[in-house]
């Protein structure tokens, strides 16, 4: 959820610590902190707020040199958002510090033994405990090194973890550690050998200095000097880890001259397309080449069920792969909210796959659903956006959605290319089935297409910031649809909610009269997504309900739709395309609507408050 940042090398610490804690500011930002070593011992520096606060406490500073260092951003769970609760954490000597991203769930026992043995916590943080029993590790351990310690600390962790470790005592020595909580090992410029490490939660921290990262795995510990890396598991096991290659580059981490990255984003959805589906339709065979599922296509042909996973917008994407796998490759599908399916006693049977869907492929409730299908021996495939990501790696295959890095908070590019890898998915196992090569070849065509319809959507941006601002006093919105534009009512209301802070409920349109119509009068607006597709004449009647208890109407209706015009009070028009495909094009209007509706509310909608771009604890 937060962000770590770690060095060591030849260079001063401070200013890449600094510089690596913004780049990661997106995953988590209600305060932030430093810990470097100094030939005079331990500087530390903490503050509630943004990078920028913290930035402000070290410019007024000078004379910080060192070469040593770790950073945090922090999303609280355990105690409250202060300066006291920012990472990193020390203890009782100052000595040793800990920046940590995860839940230690045993914090409240180890805190009362090491407590009741005299240690003094600063903080009511679950992490602060990390640092004192590496202390006791010392203690009892001097000769060992600071990772003999650290691993002794860790064996008495039950919970998750990504950390970095500094000891004033071991002025040559970084560690990181890694259980469920991702974390990565930045090779230094020059090479392994060259002395330069940098440890981070995610690559866009190390973009600028390196390309060559280590994935950390559950378990292990690594141990980073000038003269090198050795990474062991608690066991003390020697891990080899062969280094990985980050294909994304450093400008696409930056805005390019978007005032947002969620805005950068939306504009640049049709290029996340192309990227997504880039030499993977076979329209000649009206079918799809996934090259990760290469090694799947006998386990997809025998599939006798598809089960979907995913949180948030994944989720939502996974809802229309459902209706697509369903009515285009005649399987049975199930999809189910992540944090629901680890929970409750799902039945697995023969030929069941689970599909877990992830943009960042770390969520703890998607890797754990995944695990739990694992460990029952069903079959796991991944959509996932981040090369070597837990999810990517767990799963026994899967397909890169290959759109670079999405910083903003709010998901958007990365839904629109889910949606459309699942109709890769969809044209692939349904040219396994019973789909035509007459139906494949429409499908593909169609989806080729998509990019150019996306972007005479996005003209439209400067009507629909007219229409965000005609609504800006609302309240409460719904977001109504039918069939595939039912999850597309459901994620434009979680964009709204999460970047606006106004209430938005995506109901099904044909609910509405079981109750929800209850809440329609002039001040609760209804965005209608209602294109001319198999359900559009009960959309149509919805929408005659709604505007007969003077409901305000915002209808995404498709180009050339006069009728419409008659019911709603304002329209956004968008192309005709297949019925499997119109969530890729309906789903544009409702994220620029949220995006302008959350700036003209003065809200930073790339961080929006509470939030975390990738959810890594539970
Ligand atoms: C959506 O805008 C949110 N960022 C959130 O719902 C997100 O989609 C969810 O946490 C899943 O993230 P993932 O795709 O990285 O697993
Ligand atoms: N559980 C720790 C805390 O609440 C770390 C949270 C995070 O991942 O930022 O401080």
């Amino acid at each position: 959820m937060c962000g770590i940042i770690g060095y060591i090398g030849k260079r001063q610490a401070l200013p890449l610590l600094v510089e690596g804690l913004r780049r990661m500011e997106y995953r988590g930002y209600d305060s932030a902190g430093v810990a470097v070593a100094m030939p005079s011992g331990i500087f530390t520096a903490h503050a509630v707020g943004m990078i920028n606060a913290l930035d402000e406490k070290l410019a007024a500073l000078s004379g910080l040199a060192g070469t040593l260092g770790i950073g945090h951003t922090r999303w609280a769970t355990h105690g409250g958002v202060t300066e006291q609760n920012a990472h990193p954490h020390a203890d009782c000597t100052g000595d040793v510090w800990v920046a940590h991203n995860g839940i230690i769930e045993n914090y409240s026992e180890l805190k009362n033994e090491l407590t009741a043995r005299g240690h003094v916590f600063r903080s009511e943080t679950d992490t602060e405990v990390l640092p004192h029993l590496i202390e006791e590790a010392a203690r009892a351990y001097p000769e060992a090194g600071l990772g003999e310690q650290v691993r002794v600390a860790l064996q008495k962790i039950i919970g998750t973890y990504g950390i970095v470790v500094l000891d004033r005592r071991a002025p040559e020595t970084l560690i990181a550690a890694r259980n469920f909580s991702p974390l990565l090992i930045g090779i230094g410029g020059g090479g392994i050998g060259d002395g330069e490490y940098f440890v981070a939660s995610d690559a866009s921290a190390v973009l600028k200095h390196t390309k060559e990262v280590i994935y950390l795995d559950d378990g292990e510990i690594a141990v980073l000097t000038p003269r090198g890396h050795h990474v062991s598991d608690l066991g003390r096991n020697t891990r080899t880890k062969t280094s990985e290659r980050i294909e994304w580059t450093d400008d696409e981490v930056k805005k390019d001259g978007y005032a947002h990255f969620m805005l950068k984003e939306i504009h640049g959805e049709p290029e996340a397309i192309e990227n997504s589906i880039r030499g993977r339709i076979v329209l000649e065979e009206g079918g799809a080449r996934l090259g990760g599922l290469a090694d799947a296509l006998g386990v997809l042909r025998e599939a006798q069920r598809i089960l979907i996973v995913g949180c948030g917008t994944a989720y939502h994407a996974g809802r229309i792969g459902e209706y697509m796998l369903e009515e285009y490759a005649s399987i049975p599908v199930e999809t189910d909210i992540a944090s629901e399916f680890r929970y409750r006693k799902p039945v697995f049977r023969p030929g069941d796959v689970l599909l877990a869907i992830s943009q960042s492929g770390e969520t703890a409730d998607t890797l754990a659903a995944v695990r739990e299908a694992k460990q029952k021996g069903v079959f796991t495939l991944g959509i996932v956006n981040v090369v070597g990501s837990s999810i990517a790696r767990e799963t026994h295959a899967g397909v890169y959605q290959h759109i670079g890095p999405e910083i903003g908070v709010a998901s958007t590019k990365a839904f629109t290319s889910q949606v459309a890898i699942l109709a890769l998915l969809t044209l692939l196992v349904g040219r396994q089935r019973d789909m035509s090569l007459v139906t494949g070849e429409r499908i593909g065509s169609e989806l080729k297409k998509i990019p150019d319809l996306m972007r005479e959507i996005l003209k439209q941006e400067r009507a629909i910031k007219k229409i965000a601002a005609k609504y800006k006093n609302a309240q409460n919105f719904f977001f109504l649809g039918r069939k595939y534009n039912l999850p597309v009512a459901l994620e434009g209301a979680l964009k709204l909610k999460e970047i606006s802070y106004v209430h938005a409920e995506g109901c099904g349109a044909g609910e509405l009269k079981h109750g929800p119509i209850a809440m329609i009068d002039k001040h609760l607006p209804s965005i209608c997504i209602v294109p001319h597709d198999s359900t559009y004449e009960k959309m149509i009647s919805n929408m005659e309900e709604i505007r007969a208890r003077k409901g305000p109407i915002i209808a995404i209706a498709t180009e050339g739709d006069e009728r419409v015009q008659t019911i709603a009070d304002d329209v956004i028009y968008i192309p005709k395309t297949l019925e499997m495909l119109t969530p890729l094009l309906s789903v544009i209007p409702l994220q620029l609507f949220a995006y302008h509706f959350g700036v003209q509310h003065g809200h930073d909608v790339d961080k929006p408050r509470n939030l975390a771009k990738s959810v890594t604890v539970e």
